[in-house]
């Protein structure tokens, strides 16, 4: 394969209003190579992409395609010179026929004769589309339909395509089979430019990788000898807390005490909660492993009071919590981070600073005496944006504009104010981009190392042996082990959570 560069990128800037999307990026694609270029939600992939595919004009930088530099001022003037795009949602038509979605645009409207339909033919061949060329394309699933859209690019004359995070709706075998694609046409000639954030994926396809962070080059890593963690750390520009060292910070203080504790649902004869006791100190994480459905959900809401226990009590440094509301109990000094942060943990449609204000209306800084303190809100969701890193424009935003990652950090950072004795924490890094999810871990980290008192409930059991100084198994609403994070490994702690574990057996 000779060098030849099949796109070269140079100084590559795009401004948004409040936002520097792409900030000097360079890139360099070889022929007949798949690159992938990888970074966190919101480096600037997609937008970098569209420059390339001429949808966007770039501020400053230059383009050079097949050693040529070119304008690109359309998707069209992309065409002209062999660059396609699939796009991260797809742009097709329903109602028409897998044919015409891909003959289209390019054919005009005159019908499309024999000759287009055979090489759609040829081209569904090579990429592995299976569908009949004239049913409907609703009647196509996800990875035929992704298959129409390269197919559609191809079609147009294509040797250069970006897929823009192909993955991201694909179920495994269904990547495997587009890889295996993706490798057969790169044999063929054809350059791909592969987005992703998911690393094993772009170590398993890539010929070479570009990270970016924060709309700018970071560097090229070759995937035979970069590790993912290693790319990670790139893409993150940290080194990422190592889950194994860490020292106990775990003090005898009892903050969190639930003895007896029961729910049952009415007409149900087994308990979802059966008699749970479950003490959290002061400088402890408390992980709780389960599968998702037995009990966990019902727990923390109990605990939160938004549901009322049928027996038990639960108390917070000694104070009875049992009979108070929600409100009482976080002003008691609860934080809580809510499994589903856009339906318990935020109000999308709002602003941040007034999000800052959720759960915490009655108490400083958003509230003097009876009054909302506005000012306060703002200045303090300022402190959170900045100590949590929260990649914003601005806090006037409404929350639904922030990327899942910066949506969770500003929730971690809200919930974490006020120096709360207890942090209930459901399923915190959950479809968060790794660098969130290194900044939150860190977080906790700390907080807990000034004594903090964590209730860690999460399926990544990566996270709940990295965080956890304990893990208790819950079960059919009971808890029913307890395992050392020091030594479980996360096959154990599966065979613990489906009741199958042979070392349980004798209990
Ligand atoms: N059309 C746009 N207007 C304003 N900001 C945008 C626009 N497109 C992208 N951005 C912002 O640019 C940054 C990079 O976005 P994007 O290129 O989509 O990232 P990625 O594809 O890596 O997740 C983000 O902060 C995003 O919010
Ligand atoms: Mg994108």
């Amino acid at each position: 394969m000779a060098d030849d560069l099949a796109v070269e990128l140079e100084g590559i800037t795009k401004r948004f209003p409040g936002v520097v999307a792409n900030s000097d990026i360079h890139l360099k694609v070889r022929t007949g190579e798949v690159h992938a270029v990888c970074g966190e939600n919101g480096a600037g992939k997609s937008t970098l992409m569209k420059i390339l595919y001429g949808m966007l004009q770039p501020d400053e930088g230059t383009i050079k395609v097949n050693g040529e530099p070119v304008r690109l001022r359309n998707p069209s003037d992309a065409i002209k010179v062999g660059v396609g795009m699939v796009h991260q949602h797809f742009m097709l038509a329903d109602n028409l026929s897998v044919l015409e979605n891909i003959v289209l645009g390019a054919e005009g409207l005159h019908g499309i004769g024999p000759k287009a339909r055979k090489k759609v033919a040829e081209l569904a061949r090579r990429t592995g589309l299976n569908a009949d060329l004239d049913i409907a394309l609703e009647y196509l699933g996800v990875a035929d339909r992704q298959r129409v859209e390269i197919v559609k690019v191809l079609y147009r004359g294509a040797k250069i395509v970006i897929l823009d995070e192909p993955t991201a709706v694909l179920v495994p075998q269904e990547v495997d089979d587009l890889f295996e694609t993706v490798r057969q046409m790169r044999d063929d000639g054809f350059t791909f430019i592969f987005i992703s954030h998911k690393l094993d994926e772009v170590r398993a396809i890539a010929d070479s990788i570009t990270v970016i962070r924060r709309g700018t080059t970071v560097g090229t890593a070759d995937p035979k000898t970069t590790s993912s963690r290693q790319l990670a750390e790139m893409m993150v520009g940290s080194e990422l807390p190592s889950p194994e060292t860490r020292e106990s910070t775990v003090t005898d203080k009892a903050v969190l005490e639930v003895a007896g504790l029961r729910l049952s649902e009415p007409g149900s004869a087994r308990a979802v909660l059966d008699n749970i006791d479950l003490v959290v100190h002061s400088g402890e994480v408390l992980g709780i492993a389960g599968v998702e459905g037995n009990g966990q959900t019902e727990l923390v809401e109990t605990i939160m009071g938004m549901r009322k226990g049928t027996a038990g009590t639960i108390s917070l440094s000694g104070k009875d919590l049992t009979k108070l509301g929600t409100l009482a109990r976080r002003e008691a000094g609860i934080g809580y981070i809510a499994e589903d942060r856009t339906r318990h943990g935020l109000l999308l449609t709002q602003p941040l600073w007034a999000n800052r204000m959720l759960g915490y209306q009655t108490r400083e800084p958003v509230s003097k005496g009876q009054w909302l303190d506005i000012a306060g809100a703002k200045k303090d969701t300022q402190r959170i944006v900045e100590q949590y890193d929260v990649r914003t424009p601005g806090i006037d935003v409404a929350a639904a504009a922030l990327s899942g990652g910066n949506q969770q950090k500003l929730v971690v950072g809200r919930e974490l104010s006020g120096d709360p004795k207890l942090l209930i924490a459901s399923h915190p890094t959950r479809g968060v981009d790794v660098g969130a999810q290194a900044l939150i871990w860190e977080h906790i980290r700390q907080a807990r190392a000034a004594g903090l008192a964590v209730l860690l409930i999460s399926a990544d059991l990566d996270e709940l042996i990295g965080l956890s100084d304990r893990i208790v198994v819950m079960l059919r609403g009971r808890l029913v082990s307890e395992e050392d994070p020091a030594t479980v490994t996360a096959e154990d702690l599966g065979c613990a959570m489906t009741g199958s574990a042979p070392k349980e057996a004798t209990k």
